[in-house]
């Protein structure tokens, strides 16, 4: 789609106007869904060619030391880690001079996906850098052809590639860079020579894109490995570890498969729990690669983590997760967790908090586009059920994706990729409220076409509780409606 800039002004708002017309419409993933097409190879070339239109070679890259990030699970929390342990070392040594994080998807803005120095860049320069992309792909004759001139990359590629534009122009010199979906064709793999690459735990993701098999993704997270840097893995299904170290074979690289660093004993890692553990595993072998090359002053012992890496590990602050907020008579518990495993965490964290609490019990959920999330109440009710009569929470709301009642989506959530008669009948809401009637007879169930709304209602219930009593929220079941909730209770410039 086209959009004429130059008649409009250009703050970020704007930009996240013209972001949003990158967006693949439900339609045409639908289309490309049946045809069978996914990334491939050609999608690479696409973004290297589209890199050169912005004046960048992945020579250019190397400047930012990026350390690539790759996996199903707990690659958002080894970045997180990462960036944390950096930014505790860089507040006493200067190096590195300036850190940079890619990640997402975004839990209230966009511009939470592209951080310096651990945070979020602000509206003011994701504006500038924003349009300087957009003016240079318009106007560029770069020469590869691989892409039409005048076309850009769709939104998550968009992003990236705004990321290496911003990263250079600010000076960053240690990024941690997360994949969005496999690794091989994924927009972050113009990266040649990244100074380190980890994979996280393997599992079933994505697979209309990566194929059906462990096999199969593992070859594709694999991708990001590249021959002079050295990988890294936590113990993984023995026909996905096959699968890595072949690649890593072919590929001439030393993947290591490391066991749960002995040095994080008696360091507070939270959950208090091996998987997370893994997860702050490599993330201390990513910055000791980094810190190696970048500063010849630091040397890793074998006894003990640095102080800086403790700090970094026990302090690190990852919105959404685990997260409790107090608001009048309503004691709000927010959690993205969206898969089986993680909602039966997220649900007995939940339980443990309310032990010391009287007072009804709210339930707020939401997942869009993911008919199989029928499955994930069955868990959530039997995480959170009294032994003594089997309820659970006396309010049960199911909403849509929706922020708010009135004006619809913040223009960061505004989201093309799902059918948009199915949020609007409430489709999947009305089939979860439907199965949460047989789990639980006794619950208040209701549907809500918005977040705002469900919101609202809990705050009504709180206000009929005696004195002594608070209503236990939990919001689970996406970290879009988290990140929803977040805005809504924090306000809009919550971050
Ligand atoms: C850490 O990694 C594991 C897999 O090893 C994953 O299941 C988990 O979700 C990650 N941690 C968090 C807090 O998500
Ligand atoms: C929930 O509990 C019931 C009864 O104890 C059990 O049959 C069922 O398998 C459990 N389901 C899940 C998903 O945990
Ligand atoms: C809706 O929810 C899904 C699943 O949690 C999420 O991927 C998507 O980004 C959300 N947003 C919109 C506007 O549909
Ligand atoms: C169910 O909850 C709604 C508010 O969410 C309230 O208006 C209604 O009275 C409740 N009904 C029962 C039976 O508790």
């Amino acid at each position: 789609m086209r959009v004429t800039m130059a008649t409009m002004s250009r703050n970020y708002n704007d930009a996240i106007d013209a972001l949003n017309t990158l967006q693949t419409p439900y339609a045409v993933i639908e289309a490309r869904r049946q045809a069978g097409l996914r990334p491939d190879a050609q999608s690479v070339k696409e973004m290297r060619a589209y890199l050169a239109r912005i004046g960048y070679s992945s020579h250019d890259l190397d400047r930012l030391n990026i350390l690539h990030v790759a996996g199903t699970k707990g690659k958002g929390s080894t970045c997180a880690f990462a960036d944390s342990i950096l930014a505790h070392y860089r507040k006493r040594h200067e190096i590195p001079k300036k850190s940079g994080l890619f990640i997402s998807p975004h839990l209230i803005a966009v511009r939470e996906r592209i951080r310096i120095d651990s945070k979020p860049i602000s509206e003011e320069l994701f504006a500038k850098y924003f349009f300087q992309v957009w003016d240079m792909l318009e106007k560029s004759r770069a020469a590869e052809d691989v892409v039409a001139l005048g076309t850009k990359p769709i939104y998550a590629r968009y992003l990236t590639l705004l990321s290496y534009h911003v990263f250079l122009q600010e000076g960053v010199d240690l990024a941690v860079y997360e994949t969005g979906i496999g690794g091989e064709f994924d927009a972050t793999n113009v990266v040649d020579r990244p100074v380190a690459s980890a994979i996280s735990t393997l599992g079933i993701d994505h697979v209309f894109v990566l194929g059906h098999t462990i096999e199969e993704i593992a070859w594709h997270k694999a991708g990001i490995m590249k021959s002079g840097s050295p990988a890294f893995t936590v113990e993984q299904a023995p026909s996905a570890l096959r699968v890595l170290r072949e690649r890593a074979v072919e590929k001439g690289v030393d993947l290591k498969v490391l066991n749960i660093d002995s040095r994080l004993k008696g360091v507070q890692i939270r959950p208090d729990a091996d998987f997370q553990k893994k997860n702050a595993t490599l993330a201390i072998a990513l910055v000791e690669t980094a810190l190696s090359r970048l500063d010849r002053s630091f040397a890793s012992s074998p006894e003990a983590l640095p102080q800086e890496f403790v700090d970094g590990l026990e302090q690190v602050v990852w919105r959404g997760r685990c997260e409790i907020k107090l608001e009048g008579k309503v004691v709000w518990h927010l959690d993205g967790a969206h898969t089986v495993d993680s909602l039966n965490t997220a649900a007995r964290w939940f339980s443990g908090q309310c032990v010391e609490r009287t007072g009804p019990k709210a339930l707020i959920f939401n997942q869009q586009g993911r008919p199989e999330a029928i499955n994930f109440l069955e868990g959530l009710y039997n995480a959170t059920k009294s032994a003594a009569d089997g309820s659970s929470f006396q309010h049960v709301i199911f909403c849509s994706n929706i922020t708010y009642a009135g004006s619809g989506y913040k223009k960061d959530f505004v989201n093309r990729q799902h059918d948009p008669e199915a949020v609007k009948r409430l489709t999947q809401q009305h089939a979860f409220a439907e199965k949460w009637a047989l789990l639980d007879p006794s619950a208040n169930i209701s549907v809500c076409s918005s977040i705002e709304e469900a919101i609202n209602r809990v705050r009504d219930v709180g206000n009929t509780v005696g004195e002594k009593e608070t209503v236990q929220a939990l919001i689970t079941g996406s970290l879009h409606l988290v990140g929803g909730a977040l805005a809504i209770l924090e306000g809009d410039d919550a971050l």
